[in-house]
C-alpha cells in the first residue's frame, strides 16, 4: 500500500461520532474523517446545518446518520450515544467540537451567562465521555477528542467564563486520559488558536485585529489546518502514543 493510500485509509471503518458537526471545525473533521474511510455519527442542534453537511458527505459516497440534540441535555446526550452504538454497532472516535461564545465584561457577567457556557462547553463534554467511555472500554479500544482552546491556557478578557469552561475541558481531558489508558481508551485534546469560522462572528473587531497582529504567524487558522489533527489523534499507528496531551494548532498564539 503507496503511502498515500494509508493515509486516506487512516480511519478504514472507524465508528466516529462528532458533535458540533453542522459548523466549522466539528464538520471538517467530519469530512476529513470521512475521507479517512470512517462511518460517521453526526450530532448538532442545528438541524439545518447538520443536514447541509450530510447531504454533502452522502454525495461523496459516505454513510452518515445524524442526530440533532443539544449536548448540555443528559438525557438526549446518553439517547445520542446510545443511537450511535445501535447505528453502527459500537463507537471507535467521540469528537466533542459542540461549543459556542459569548462575551461580557466580568464585573457585568450575569451569572446565567455564566452557567450557560459551562453546561454548553464543559458539562457537554462531561455527559458525552460518561456516556461513550462504557462502550469504549468494554470494546477495550477508542479514541476522545475534545475541541479545548487555546484561551484554556492563557485567558482571554472578556472570556472569563469560556477560558474557565476550556480550562476545565483541559483538566477533565488530562484526568480522564490517566483513567482510561490503561483500559486502551486514548483522550486528549485540541486547543486551537483562532479559526476562521462562524463562532467567531460575534466577536468584537477590535479584538480580533489586535489578536491577528499579536500571532507569531500573523493570521487565524483555517479549519482544514486544525482537522487533520483530528485525524492523527484518532489514527492507528499515528495516533497511539498521545495520552492526556493538548495539541495547539494555534498559529504560535500559545508555546507550552
Ligand atoms: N473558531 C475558533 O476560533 C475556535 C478556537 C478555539 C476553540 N474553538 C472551539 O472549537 C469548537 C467548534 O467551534 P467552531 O469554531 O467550529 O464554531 P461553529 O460555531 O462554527 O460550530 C459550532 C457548532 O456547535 C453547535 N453547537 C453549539 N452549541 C450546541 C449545543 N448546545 N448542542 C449541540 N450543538 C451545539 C453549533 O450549532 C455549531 O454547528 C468549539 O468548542 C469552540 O469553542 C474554536
Amino acid at each position: 500500500m503507496s503511502g498515500e493510500s494509508m493515509t486516506l485509509r487512516a480511519l478504514h471503518g472507524r465508528r466516529a461520532l462528532i458533535t458540533g458537526a453542522g459548523s466549522g471545525i466539528g464538520a471538517s473533521i467530519a469530512d476529513a474523517y470521512a475521507a479517512a474511510g470512517a462511518r460517521l455519527f453526526l450530532a448538532d442542534r442545528d438541524e439545518e446545518s447538520l443536514d447541509i453537511v450530510r447531504e454533502r458527505l452522502e454525495r461523496n459516497g459516505t454513510t452518515v446518520s445524524t442526530v440533532v440534540v443539544d449536548v448540555a441535555d443528559r438525557d438526549r446526550t446518553r439517547a445520542m450515544v446510545e443511537q450511535c452504538v445501535s447505528d453502527l454497532g459500537g463507537v471507535d472516535v467521540l469528537v466533542n467540537s459542540a461549543g459556542t461564545v459569548t462575551e461580557s465584561p466580568f464585573v457585568e457577567m450575569e451569572v446565567d451567562m455564566w452557567e450557560q457556557m459551562i453546561a454548553v462547553d464543559l458539562t457537554s463534554v462531561f455527559l458525552c465521555c460518561r456516556w461513550a467511555a462504557p462502550h469504549m472500554v468494554k470494546q477495550g479500544a477508542g479514541r476522545i477528542i475534545n475541541i479545548a482552546s487555546q484561551l484554556g491556557i492563557k485567558g482571554g478578557v472578556g472570556l472569563v467564563h469560556y477560558s474557565a469552561a476550556k480550562a476545565g475541558v483541559i483538566g477533565l481531558t488530562k484526568a480522564l486520559a490517566r483513567e482510561m489508558a490503561p483500559h486502551g481508551v486514548l483522550v486528549n485534546a485540541i486547543a486551537p488558536g483562532p479559526i476562521e469560522t462562524p463562532l467567531l462572528g460575534g466577536v468584537d473587531t477590535g479584538w480580533k485585529e489586535a489578536m491577528r497582529a499579536a500571532l507569531p504567524l500573523g493570521r487565524f487558522g483555517y479549519v482544514e489546518e486544525v482537522s487533520p489533527t483530528a485525524v492523527l489523534l484518532a489514527s492507528d499507528p499515528g495516533g497511539n502514543l498521545y495520552v492526556g496531551q493538548v495539541l495547539g494548532p494555534n498559529s504560535g498564539d500559545v508555546m507550552p
